[in-house]
């Protein structure tokens, strides 16, 4: 495989999980016609998948109440796969019904947070995603699990990589996955063990499609992202403005940040298939909609070539330096 610095054109697919993994946690009820055009925009700027929303209890995410009718009324692109969260029966009923691509089944690789996130043991999980998984081949939409805390919980600490692939292995051989995406719901996770894993399921699944999703927690997001593209890893997701953060996972905080990600990952030569300066324009609208600051360092600082203008006293200042070093001679 080629070093990560040269991307030499290989193709990386963005996903976004901004509507979701972002607004989910966000205070303030985001009206659903700016949710609407935030989702029209960032198909626009070309996303390779977008997680429109989740299809949750709306007690226990109030953010989102909102789903059947963002999912209902978004522009569709063709080629992008709209994607809705779905944590059991009724959620994949409605994701459905409001014409999902794909539904998206959540549940932990670790126990504690998978009682906690969504009150119920892991096995019972998957006896409930199965559920969920034959209605969704009934419906003829694609599935994707999301393995919450592959890479490390915050109350139990390291999840074993053989506990992970053994989750992987149950829904991908025994309900048939069509995707799997490996969540550091925590920022937990480091370079050498995004390796490791993403080796570890390419190795075994090398026709499965797999996420990786990193929060940037502990500022690792970036370099997890490129551990996982040296290892075989192509798909990444991401959120608008690194906006994000699990709602029950002590200390959690935002996504890796879409524009930050493509920004660097096109300066290396790779293929996003993203207009960076279209997704630059989305993210800064989100201040106005979640009335908070964004951690997007692209926003704050713009693109490395964005430059800035001489001083106004500029030619002076050389002047008087070309002054000083000629009297100097
Ligand atoms: N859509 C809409 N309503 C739902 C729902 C769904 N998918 N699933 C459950 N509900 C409602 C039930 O109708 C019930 O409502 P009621 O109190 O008015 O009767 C209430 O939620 C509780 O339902 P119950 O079946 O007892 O489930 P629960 O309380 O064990 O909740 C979850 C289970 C996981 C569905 C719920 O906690 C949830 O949606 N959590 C959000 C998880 C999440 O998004 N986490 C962050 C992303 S990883
Ligand atoms: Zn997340």
């Amino acid at each position: 495989m080629s070093t990560v610095w040269n991307g030499a054109g290989r193709r990386i697919y963005m996903q976004e999980v901004g509507t979701r993994d972002g607004l989910q946690v966000e205070k303030v009820f985001v009206p659903t016609q700016d949710k609407i055009a935030l989702v029209n925009a960032l198909s626009l700027a070309g996303m390779a998948k977008i997680e429109v929303t989740a299809f949750v209890s709306p007690k226990a995410i109030p953010a989102l109440r909102d789903a059947e009718t963002v999912l209902r009324e978004i522009d569709r692109v063709a080629g992008v796969v709209y994607s809705a969260l779905v944590p059991n029966v009724r959620g994949a009923e409605r994701a459905i019904d409001a014409r999902a691509d794909e539904l998206n089944l959540v549940m932990s690789a670790s126990e504690s947070h998978n009682l906690s996130n969504l009150r119920m043991t892991r096995a019972q999980s998957f006896a409930a995603l199965s559920e969920v998984n034959a209605i969704a081949r009934g419906a003829k939409a694609a599935v994707n699990i999301s393995l919450s805390c592959s890479f490390g919980c915050p109350m139990e600490g390291d999840v074993p990589e053989s506990t992970v692939l053994d989750w992987c292995e149950r829904y991908i051989g025994e309900l048939g996955a069509r995707g799997v995406t490996l969540c550091d719901t925590t920022g937990m996770a480091y370079p050498g063990q995004v390796a490791a894993l993403t080796r570890a399921f390419r190795e075994r699944w090398p026709e499965t499609e797999l996420t990786l999703h990193f929060h940037n927690t502990r500022g690792m997001g970036l370099a997890n992202v490129l551990a996982g593209i040296d290892a075989g890893a192509d798909r990444f997701d991401a959120s608008l403005g690194g906006i994000g953060g699990c709602p029950y996972a002590p200390g959690a905080s935002g996504n890796v940040c879409s524009e930050e990600i493509v920004h660097a990952l096109e300066l290396m030569g790779y293929d996003t298939g993203v207009n960076l300066i279209s997704l630059i324009d989305a993210s800064m609208r989100l201040p106005a909609l979640i009335r908070h600051d964004i951690p997007s360092q692209i926003v704050k600082a713009g693109r490395r070539l964005d430059l800035h203008p001489l001083p106004d006293d500029f030619n002076a200042t050389r002047e008087r330096a070309l002054g000083r070093s000629t009297g100097r001679d």
